[in-house]
C-alpha cells in the first residue's frame, strides 16, 4: 500500500492550495455576511482546472483522478466552505452525471461550459415535500409526439439555482412506476417556462445560493434527456455517490481550518499562568481532534480511490460521508469551546466554520440516509 501521492496530484493540490489562500480566504468573511456569490472567484478556479477536476481535456477540464479532486476541495473549503461547494454541485453534480450518461453533444456543450468556468451548473432532485424520499417526486415530465417533453413541477433547495445557466433536472416520466418512472434531463435557466424563487437565507455556506425553482409548461427537446426514460434514479444515485465523497473533502477542509486555527491559540492563550494547550483537558480535545481528522481523511481517500478503479464506491462513499460531516461538526464544537468568547465572536473564522460544518451532515444524502445505505449494503436487508 502506497501512501504518497502523485506528482499531477500534487500539483492539483498546490494550485488550489495558492488561489484558496490568495483570493479566496482574505474575502471569505465578507461573503459570508453579504452573501455575495463570489462569480469571480468561481469563474478563476474554472480557468485553472477545478471546475471539471476530473473532466477530460477534449470537454475542457484538468483530466485527473477522483483523489486530485479530494485534495483540490479540502483547500478550497479550509479557506471557505461555501465556495467549495459551488465547485462540488459543478463537478460531482453536473459533470459526473453528464459524462457518465450523455450524448457527444451534450457533453461538448454543458460539461466544457461549466468545466471551463462559463457558466454554473445546478442538480435539481429535491422538492418541497421530498428530500431523502426521493422517488416521491412530483414534477411531471409528459412526453408529446415529437419526442419532446412539458415539464411543471418545482424543486427546491437548489444550490447555485439564483445564477446557474444550466441545470440536470429528474422529473416524473412515469409515476405508475416509481424510482424507474424518473427521467433525467438538462434544463436551460433562461428559457420559457423557467423561474427561479427567492434565495434562501441560511444558516452557513451563506454565499453559495440556494433557491427554489419552477416549471411551467417548461419544454424539454428530444436532445436534452440525459440517459434513458426510466434511468433518472439510478442516474441520480450513481451522481450523489461521487457528489459523497465531494462533501466529504468539503468537511475535511472545515474541519482542518478549525482545527489549524486551534492549535495556534492552545499556544498562545494563556491561563493559570500556562497556555492552555498544556492541559490534559486541552490535550485530549486536541488529540480526538487529530484522530478524527485523520480518520475522515483516509476515508475519503479510500472512497475516491475507489471510484478511480472503476468499481461501486456507495458503500465507501457514505462511509467516507457520514465520517467526515460527524467529525466536522465535532472538531468545529471542541474548536469554538476552546476558543472561549474568541470562538463565539465574529471577529474570528470559528463560529463560520461551526455554521458551514452543518450542512455537510444534512445535503447529499442526511447523516441517517449514509447509516441506511451503509447497513442495508453490511446486511444485505432493507
Ligand atoms: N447507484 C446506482 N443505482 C442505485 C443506487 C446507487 N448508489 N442506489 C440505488 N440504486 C438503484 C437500486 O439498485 C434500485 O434499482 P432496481 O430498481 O433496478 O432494483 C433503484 O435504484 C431503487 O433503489 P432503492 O429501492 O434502494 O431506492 P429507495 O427508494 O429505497 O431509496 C435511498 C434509496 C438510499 C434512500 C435514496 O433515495 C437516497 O439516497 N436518498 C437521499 C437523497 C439525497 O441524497 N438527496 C440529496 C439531494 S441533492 C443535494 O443535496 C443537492 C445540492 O444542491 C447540494
Amino acid at each position: 500500500m502506497d501512501f504518497s501521492f502523485t506528482e499531477e496530484q500534487l500539483m492539483i493540490q498546490d494550485v488550489a492550495r495558492r488561489i484558496a489562500q490568495e483570493k479566496i480566504a482574505p474575502s471569505a468573511g465578507h461573503h459570508d455576511q453579504t452573501g455575495e456569490f463570489p462569480l469571480e472567484n468561481i469563474r478563476l478556479l474554472g480557468a485553472n482546472g477545478l471546475m471539471g477536476i476530473e473532466v477530460p481535456t477534449e470537454y475542457g477540464g484538468a483530466d485527473m483522478d477522483p483523489v486530485a479532486y479530494v485534495l483540490a476541495m479540502i483547500e478550497i473549503a479550509a479557506a471557505d466552505a461555501a465556495h467549495s461547494t459551488i465547485m462540488s454541485v459543478n463537478n460531482s453534480l453536473f459533470c459526473n452525471g453528464i459524462l457518465t450518461h450523455g450524448t457527444e453533444a451534450q457533453k461538448q456543450t454543458y460539461v466544457r461550459a461549466i468545466a471551463e468556468g462559463e457558466e454554473i451548473g445546478a442538480f435539481a432532485l429535491t422538492e418541497p415535500q421530498s428530500g431523502s424520499d426521493a422517488t416521491a417526486m412530483r414534477c411531471r415530465a409528459v412526453k408529446q409526439a415529437d419526442g419532446s417533453y412539458v415539464v411543471n413541477g418545482k424543486k427546491s433547495w437548489i444550490t447555485s439555482g439564483p445564477v446557474a445557466r444550466y441545470f440536470v433536472l429528474f422529473a416524473m416520466t412515469d409515476p405508475d412506476k416509481g424510482a424507474r418512472g424518473i427521467t433525467a434531463f438538462l434544463v436551460h435557466g433562461d428559457r420559457e417556462g423557467f423561474g427561479r424563487g427567492k434565495t434562501e437565507p441560511k444558516l452557513g455556506i451563506r454565499a453559495s445560493a440556494t433557491c427554489e425553482i419552477e416549471f411551467n409548461d417548461y419544454v424539454v427537446k428530444a436532445d436534452e434527456v440525459l440517459g434513458e426514460e426510466g434511468q433518472g434514479f439510478k442516474i441520480a444515485m450513481g451522481v450523489l455517490d461521487a457528489g459523497r465523497i465531494g462533501i466529504a473533502s468539503q468537511a475535511i477542509g472545515i474541519a482542518r481550518a478549525a482545527y489549524e486555527a486551534t492549535i495556534e491559540y492552545v499556544k498562545e492563550r494563556k491561563a493559570f499562568g500556562q497556555p492552555i494547550g498544556a492541559f490534559q483537558m486541552t490535550q485530549a480535545k486536541i488529540a480526538d481532534m487529530k484522530c478524527k481528522l485523520d480518520a475522515s481523511l483516509l476515508l475519503t481517500l479510500r472512497a475516491a480511490w475507489t471510484k478511480g478503479q472503476g468499481k461501486r464506491f456507495s458503500n465507501e462513499a457514505a462511509i467516507a460521508k457520514l465520517t467526515a460531516s460527524e467529525a466536522a461538526m465535532w472538531i468545529t464544537h471542541q474548536a469554538l469551546q476552546i476558543h472561549g468568547g474568541m470562538g463565539y465572536s465574529r471577529e474570528m473564522p470559528i463560529e463560520r466554520y461551526f455554521r458551514d460544518a452543518k450542512i455537510t451532515e444534512i445535503y447529499e444524502g442526511t447523516s441517517e440516509i449514509q447509516r441506511l445505505v451503509i447497513a442495508r449494503h453490511e446486511t444485505g436487508l432493507r
